[in-house]
């Protein structure tokens, strides 16, 4: 177990005007930032991100939508930061998700569903290592 996870907070929150909500909860609920920017990410970034999806029927309209505007991205830190993480946004459908979580606050379907979250250790250090450079992670 590793002590960081990576985030998105995807376009829809970012247009709805949630980003500051959102990270404020992130902090409230004890996890620290250790790297931090905004970025517009273009389709080929996008498709290479959610390259696991790539069969996926949602893929192409994943990576659309991932690509329509500007995210922040960032890097976690707090003990059992995945799985704590994973329990602080809920369930990838907004309406499946628990009371108080960021999806079931801020987002409106699956497909457009405010913020992403590592599912591993491993991937947190490939996705953090995808937007964040040595120097940019604290
Ligand atoms: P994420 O990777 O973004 O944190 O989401 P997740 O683990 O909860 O869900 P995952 O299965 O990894 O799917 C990645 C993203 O693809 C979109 N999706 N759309 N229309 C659909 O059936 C569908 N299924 C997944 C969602 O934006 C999901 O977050
Ligand atoms: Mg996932």
């Amino acid at each position: 177990m590793t002590n960081r996870t990576f985030t998105m907070i995807k376009p829809d929150a970012m247009k709805n005007g949630h980003a500051g909500s959102i990270i404020n909860h992130i902090i409230q609920n004890g996890f620290k930032l250790v790297a931090l920017k905004m970025i517009g990410l273009t389709s080929e970034r996008a498709g290479q991100f959610y390259e696991v999806h790539k069969e996926r029927p949602f893929y192409r309209e994943l990576v659309d939508f991932m690509s329509s505007g500007p995210i922040i991205a960032a890097i976690l830190e707090k003990d059992n930061a995945v799985a704590d993480f994973r329990k602080v946004i809920g369930a990838t459908d907004p309406s499946k998700a628990d009371e108080g979580t960021i999806r079931k606050l801020y987002a409106a379907s699956m497909g457009e569903n405010a913020v992403h979250g590592s599912d591993s250790d491993d991937n947190a250090k490939i996705e953090g290592d995808f937007f964040f450079s040595r120097l940019e992670q604290f």
